[in-house]
């Protein structure tokens, strides 16, 4: 076992972990951050994506002990006092999910891509979101949401905020 201490949406956590548990389960199981979903638990689908230090990761991806010091900030953690993030709210306005599973990822994804790219045009966003995917939606209005998200943010000068 191994002691250690990572903040997740803000709050501090110290855990023993096994060396072998992957972070989505420590998040899931032992922190209760079950809006992280899991869905091919092999690092495919983006839908467990977090910020990890402030980038995008696939928490199915990264063992526990990895983020051992870190900042991980889940779709939790995303909404502040005045209400939802703009992407979550773009993705609302936009009908960009329709089971939803792919979303919190997405959304996660999608804020991480604005940091390189402020203003990321259709195709832009269709490549930075190669390594999430949708079952449902055929990714169209998932394209609108993430472009008016940005647009929102950088209306709001929220753009790499978080
Ligand atoms: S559950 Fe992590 S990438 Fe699919
Ligand atoms: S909305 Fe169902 S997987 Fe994307």
């Amino acid at each position: 076992m191994a002691r250690i201490t990572v903040t997740v949406d803000g709050v501090a956590y110290q855990e023993e972990v096994e060396p072998r548990l992957l972070l989505v389960h420590l998040l899931r199981d032992r922190i209760g951050k079950t809006g992280t979903p899991i869905g091919c638990d092999t690092g495919n689908c983006g839908a467990c994506t977090i910020m990890l230090d402030g980038r995008s990761a696939k928490s199915c991806s990264v063992l526990a002990v990895q983020a051992d010091g870190a900042e991980v900030l889940t779709v939790e953690g995303l909404a502040g006092p005045d209400g939802w993030h703009p992407m979550q709210r773009a993705f609302h306005e936009e009908h960009a999910l329709q089971c939803g599973y792919c979303t919190p990822g997405m959304i996660m994804a999608a804020i991480d891509l604005l940091k390189d790219d402020p203003d990321p045009s259709e195709d832009a966003v269709r490549a930075g979101l190669e390594g999430n995917l949708c079952r449902c939606t055929g990714y169209s209005n998932i394209v609108r949401a993430v472009r008016g998200g940005a647009r929102a943010m950088r209306d709001a000068g929220a753009v790499g905020d978080r």
